[in-house]
Formats: structure tokens, C-alpha cells, sequence
């Protein structure tokens, strides 16, 4: 029988006040997951718990401190980490500054390094088959214009989700990774909005059109899920075509 229920999992979903994050902790409620959702601000944190759809925490992931004492505090146990929080900071590769490299690699990937390892101890230590699937891009296969930070923290996640399946594999735990295209969000709009750029992203995704979280949602949801039992270490790319040119 194949199934997507996930009745009597647990969820950790990053960066789930809005965007994508928001989206995907909404779906994994509709499975029958537990979903607990984390933000960098209380405002964050009072409109997870305002959705209806998750327990709201506070977290910022770019320390590596404040995640290990978060995870400590953390209660219940978590079966699903949903690394989804991530930014970027558009840049010619000329002008990026010191402080915009670390912020995008500090979130992107040695948050979600940090996190997921924190929450593998717990899962190997109490003998639970935990699943992984952090949230990538598009640009972690491709290079994009202004965008070297984040290009490399996206290809960076990729190479991150082979190392950790095979190492953590003989504990049951998979990893995997969920590749958009782009979305409109807070974090794509002065993208998508800027004359011109925005339609040449267009004309690059040979479906037509940009992503929408529902077309994101289902893939996460997917690879969280039983029917993905046997799929780990990979990177499922949700992007309309745009690496296949
Ligand atoms: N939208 C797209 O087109 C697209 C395409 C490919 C991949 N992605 C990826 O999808 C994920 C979600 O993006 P989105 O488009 O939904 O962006 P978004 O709407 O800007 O949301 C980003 C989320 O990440 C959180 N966050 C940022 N820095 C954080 C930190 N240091 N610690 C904890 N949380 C932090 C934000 O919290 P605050 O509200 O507190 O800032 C927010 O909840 C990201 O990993 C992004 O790279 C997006």
C-alpha cells in the first residue's frame, strides 16, 4: 500500500512563519504530523502558533550555540527535521561583502549542519529512525547571476545530504534535499519584481511559470514520508525544468 500519511510523527520545520516553511509546516499538519515551527522573532514565532498548524519556538540557526542549547530544551522528540530556513543576500561576485558571505553560509549550511546533527545524537542515542529533508535550490545545481554566496551554500547543502545519508544510514536515519525553482516569497520578490530580470528567469524554466509553495510542499512531504523509505542521500529538484537545459 502505498502511503503519505505521517499520523503520530513529529515535525521540526525552520524558518516557519512564512514562505515556503510556512507552507510546508501547513502540509505536514494536513498528513497528521505533530509540526513544531521556529522563527527568529516572537512576532515570527506568535503567527506560527496564530496559523493553528504548529507549536511555535524560537530559534536563530546561524549559531551554532543557540542550537544546541534549543535542541536541548526541545521537547517532544522529533521523528521529521525540516531544514527550510535559509536567505540570501543578491550581489555582484565583485561587491560581496565579509558580512554577506557569512550570514548566507551561516544560515544556509553550518545552521543546517548544526541542527541536524544535534538532532541525529538525540535520534541515534534513543534508537529512532529520524528523517531529514532540507529545503535546497535550484542554484545549488546551476550558478546564477549574483548569486555566488548562495550558490555555493545551496551546492554546499547538496554535498552535505550525501555525506550525512551514508554516514547515518545504518542508523535508519535518511537525508534528502528539495530543490525549488523559484517561488514567489519575501525572499524572491525584489528578484522576481526587478524590470526585466524577472522575465529572463522566466524564459529559463521551460514549464512557463514559477513555482508556488503547493508545488514545493508535496515533494518535502513526500521524501518525510514512508513511501520514500528507500530514497536517501539525493537532491529532488522542484524546478519547472530550469536545470534540464
Ligand atoms: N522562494 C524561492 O524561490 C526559493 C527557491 C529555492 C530555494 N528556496 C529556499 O527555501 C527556503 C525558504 O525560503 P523562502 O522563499 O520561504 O524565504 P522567506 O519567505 O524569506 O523565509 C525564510 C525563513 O527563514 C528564516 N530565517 C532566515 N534566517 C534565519 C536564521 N538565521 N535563523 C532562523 N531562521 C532564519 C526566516 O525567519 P525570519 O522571518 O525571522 O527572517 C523565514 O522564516 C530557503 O532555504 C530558501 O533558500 C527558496
Amino acid at each position: 500500500m502505498v502511503s503519505f500519511s505521517l499520523a503520530g510523527k513529529t515535525a521540526l520545520v525552520t524558518g516557519a512563519n512564512k514562505g515556503l516553511g510556512r507552507a510546508i509546516a501547513h502540509a505536514l499538519s494536513s498528513l497528521g504530523a505533530e509540526v513544531h515551527g521556529t522563527s527568529r522573532t516572537e512576532a515570527g514565532q506568535r503567527a506560527i502558533e496564530s496559523d493553528g498548524h504548529a507549536v511555535g519556538h524560537l530559534l536563530d540557526i546561524a549559531n551554532a550555540q543557540n542550537i544546541s542549547d534549543f535542541v536541548r530544551r526541545l521537547r517532544p522528540s522529533i521523528d521529521i527535521l525540516v531544514n527550510n530556513a535559509g536567505v540570501n543576500a543578491p550581489s555582484a561576485a565583485l561587491d560581496v561583502t565579509e558580512d554577506q558571505w557569512d550570514t548566507v553560509l551561516d544560515t544556509n549550511l553550518k545552521g543546517t549542519f548544526f541542527l541536524s546533527r544535534e538532532i541525529a545524537r538525540q535520534w541515534i542515542a534513543g534508537g529512532i529512525s529520524g528523517v531529514i529533508v532540507n529545503i535546497g535550490s535550484q542554484a545549488g545545481t546551476v550558478g546564477i547571476e549574483e548569486r555566488a554566496a548562495y550558490c555555493a551554500s545551496k551546492g554546499g547543502l547538496d554535498q552535505l545530504t550525501k555525506v550525512l545519508a551514508i554516514e547515518w544510514a545504518s542508523h535508519g536515519i535518511r537525508v534528502n534535499t528539495v530543490a525549488p525553482t523559484f517561488v514567489r516569497t519575501d525572499l524572491t520578490a525584489g528578484t522576481l519584481d526587478t524590470p526585466g530580470w524577472g522575465q529572463v528567469l522566466l524564459d529559463r524554466i521551460p514549464m512557463g511559470r514559477f513555482g508556488e509553495a503547493e508545488d514545493i510542499v508535496g515533494a518535502v512531504a513526500f521524501l518525510a514520508g514512508p513511501s520514500a523509505q528507500m530514497i536517501t542521500g539525493t537532491t529532488l529538484l522542484v524546478d519547472g525544468g530550469y536545470t534540464a537545459r
